[in-house]
């Protein structure tokens, strides 16, 4: 990822000279140049506000009312998770995902999704899944999902919450971190081959306060995949905050110090609980410490009404639940209208090593089959994403062999594998070996290395 911080330094050279000129007539800024809106307000220093959507509200005309009026970025608060999108295995379901995706697109917002890996809301049949079979499972569902809403989502939340709370500063124990330690760099390299547009997040929560050990370990993760070009663009604070986990007074120290790994900050759940002017303090200093640092590129409330929110009890968002701006509301509201540091807008551009090839293998015949590999390199190693294609025949199996000279590979999904090098053969699973006469499967694999010359073919079995 290249910098180039030039036109960063542009937008403080304005906001300098106005706040001189307002400075030396000792006139406050009209009110009449405030935006009246989160987004609207966000948007003068180049950040967006979002909301946490549910797919089940979006008939309440009061709750889309003040979704469209104040949020220019959208996340679906479970609909874009994996027991929502992958409920049987390999059968994806989009309907309530599309829903809020297509409403906040109509509405010219942007769409975070939430979230392709976790050990959390996954479906019951991951739940009981372990070793390779997981992997794989894991590595098909990041691909699917990234791919089908490819080009739609400014942000994945490529893994959510994958270190263990209190002093260890390691990973949490999962079924997929079972999978073995590099179950995420492997989510992240198939997200970023599935959707080279879309940043890549590493989201989590309890790591807000800069001297936690939780907040350490996410914090060398992150260090070590920029040093190894694991592709990573930003980290997602979620910062659910109340008396027990309270907004840590070095929270802008850690979102710089992360910034200052090349990556985008964003706050992504936010909701704070409380009532009142206390309550607004807090939300009004969480806003200026986002705006503080260049790379916090925007923050996501994780609901509207206060009785949308997953803790209602604790009321801890901007509006209370008659629809009515809260007094946290306007501390937000004047905490982004005071402005900050601009943005860089180049640092929106996600730019790897990755070059995408398409190689076309034999000609089917009658009965036959093709084999087409969209390649996705970068400096240590791919992904592969196989195209199988039937013939003017049906098939009931199928195998495809290729040449793995300058690589390992290191893990596969959706096929069977012999080997790992050389000549590398991968056959059908029960569930893609029959394909229509002219249909297609997909089937992938990733490895270290030199993805190159891999020059598939595909023969009916
Ligand atoms: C929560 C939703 O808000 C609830 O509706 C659901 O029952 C559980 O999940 N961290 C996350 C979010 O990353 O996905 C969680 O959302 C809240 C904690």
């Amino acid at each position: 990822m290249k910098l180039t911080p030039k036109s960063v330094a542009l937008i403080p050279i304005i906001a300098t000279v106005a706040t001189a000129a307002f400075g030396a007539t000792l006139i406050a800024p009209p009110a009449a140049n405030a935006a009246t809106t989160l987004g609207a307000a966000a948007q003068q220093s180049g950040r967006y506000f979002g909301t946490a959507v549910a797919a089940g509200r979006l008939g309440d005309s009061t709750y889309v009312g003040i979704l469209n009026r104040e949020f220019d970025m959208v996340t679906a608060e479970n609909e874009m998770k994996m027991d929502a999108t992958e409920p049987n295995q390999n059968q994806f379901s989009f309907g309530n995902g599309d829903r809020i995706l297509n409403q906040a697109r109509n509405q010219g917002k942007r769409v975070r999704g939430h979230a392709l890996a976790w050990h959390s809301q996954q479906p019951g049949w991951m739940q009981n899944m372990s070793g390779t079979a997981l992997r794989n499972a894991m590595l098909n569902h990041v691909t699917q999902v990234a791919t089908y809403y490819k080009g739609k989502i400014y942000a994945w939340d490529v893994v959510n919450e994958a270190y263990a709370d209190g002093g260890s500063g390691g990973r949490r124990d999962s079924n997929l971190q079972r999978t073995g330690n590099d179950w995420i760099e492997a989510a992240f390299r198939a997200a970023r081959a599935a959707d080279p547009g879309a940043k890549l997040c590493y989201n989590d929560y309890n790591t807000d306060n800069w001297s936690d050990a939780k907040t350490q370990g996410v914090y060398r993760m992150v260090q070590d995949f920029k040093s190894r070009g694991v592709p990573i663009d930003c980290v997602g604070f979620q910062s659910h905050f109340n008396n027990n986990s309270p907004v840590p007074s070095n929270y802008q120290t850690t979102l710089q110090n992360f910034a200052n790994l090349g990556v985008d900050v964003q706050i992504t759940e936010l909701d704070i609980e409380g009532s009142g002017s206390a309550q607004a303090q807090k939300f009004g200093n969480v806003t200026k410490a986002c705006l503080a640092v260049s790379r916090c590129t925007g923050i996501t409330v994780w609901g509207i009404r206060d009785s949308d929110s997953w803790r209602a009890s604790g009321t801890p968002l901007l509006f209370d639940s008659s629809g009515n701006k809260k007094a946290a509301y306007n501390a937000t509201l004047d905490a982004l209208n005071a402005g900050g540091t601009g943005t860089d807008p180049t640092s929106t551009t996600t730019t790897t090593t990755t070059t995408t090839t398409t190689t076309t293998s034999n000609n089917p015949g009658t009965g036959g089959c093709t084999a087409t590999v969209s390649l996705n390199q970068w400096n240590e190693g791919f992904v592969a994403t196989v195209k199988v294609t039937a013939g003017s025949s049906a098939l009931s199996g199928w195998a495809v062999t290729a040449t793995v000279s300058n690589a390992t590979v290191t893990s596969s999904w959706s096929a069977n594998r012999s080997g790992n090098s050389g000549s590398v053969t991968f056959t059908n699973v029960d569930y893609n070996a029959n394909v229509p006469a002219g249909g297609t499967t997909e089937f992938g694999f990733q490895g270290s290395g030199n993805g190159s010359g891999l020059n598939p073919s595909c023969s009916a079995r």
